[in-house]
């Protein structure tokens, strides 16, 4: 494949622009502590900068944006902690879900939610009803999600049709199990941001990463705002992404 920047249309000269950004909001721990108030406080802000962020995705033109509000390893927090994340889950699909509905997001959910309590799902699964004939951007929340488990569920549902002679071993290759995996339908990732400065995938997104740019910034993620995409965007652009040719 021929190099090519970022996603620039060469024909007008305009700005890369990702399709799909994901983002692992990392420090709304430190950024609480930074001010001497309870870790809660960090994540009510950092829900804030969901809503900023989101908003901002959306006036910029990009088509997908999955956010990692649960890890499959969150569970490891305390209880309390872990509560107050689904608490504010609750809040904000009660509050936004309006707003989502008005301006045509589709809401999506990835990792295994259906494992939350049974009014969290019911109230998930509510929301993505609401939102499914709209046809503008879409926002994906990952809730209980890790990549490697992900991955594994794929190479189940293939063995066990393969098992049933539903599908031919050689018939796995990567798209077959692309099309298990549960970003299936959605655009191919082109960026994949961590706020805070800590330099790592936390098992978020592992095989959609193959081939994505990958930025890394300081930022604590209730600081992070439309500056800060756009900053991140701009970033994307002058990336040159060569898909292992030269
Ligand atoms: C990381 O900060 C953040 C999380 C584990 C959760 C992210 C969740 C939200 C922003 C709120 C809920 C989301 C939605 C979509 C409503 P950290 O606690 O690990 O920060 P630290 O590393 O500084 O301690």
């Amino acid at each position: 494949m021929a190099p090519e920047t970022a996603g620039g249309d060469p024909g007008t000269g305009g700005a890369a622009l990702p399709r799909h950004v994901a983002i692992i909001m990392d420090g709304n721990g430190r950024w609480a502590k930074k001010r001497f108030l309870p870790r809660f406080a960090g994540h009510k802000a950092g829900v804030e900068a969901v809503r900023t962020v989101t908003r901002a995705a959306r006036a910029m033109g990009i088509e997908a944006l999955t956010l990692y509000a649960f890890s499959s390893e969150n569970w490891r927090r305390p209880e309390e902690e872990v509560s107050d994340l689904m608490g504010l889950l609750r809040v904000f699909i009660r509050s936004d879900i309006e707003e989502l509905v008005r301006e045509n997001v589709r809401l999506r959910v990835i990792g295994e939610y259906r494992r939350f309590s049974a009014d969290l799902v019911k109230m998930v699964d509510d929301a993505i009803a609401r939102t499914a004939a709209n046809t503008g951007p879409i926002l994906v929340i990952a809730l209980n999600y890790g990549a490697q488990a992900e991955i594994a569920a794929a190479a189940r549902s293939l063995a066990r049709r393969a098992v049933a002679n539903q599908l031919s071993v050689e018939a796995i290759d990567e798209a077959a199990i692309e099309r298990e995996l549960d970003t299936r339908d959605l655009p191919p990732l082109d960026l994949l941001i961590r706020t805070s400065g800590e330099v790592r995938l936390s098992n978020f997104l592992l095989w959609q990463a193959a081939y994505a740019e990958l930025l890394f910034v300081d930022t604590l993620w209730p600081d992070f705002d439309g500056a800060a995409l756009a900053a991140a965007v701009a970033t994307f652009g002058q990336r040159q992404r060569r898909y292992g040719g030269l």
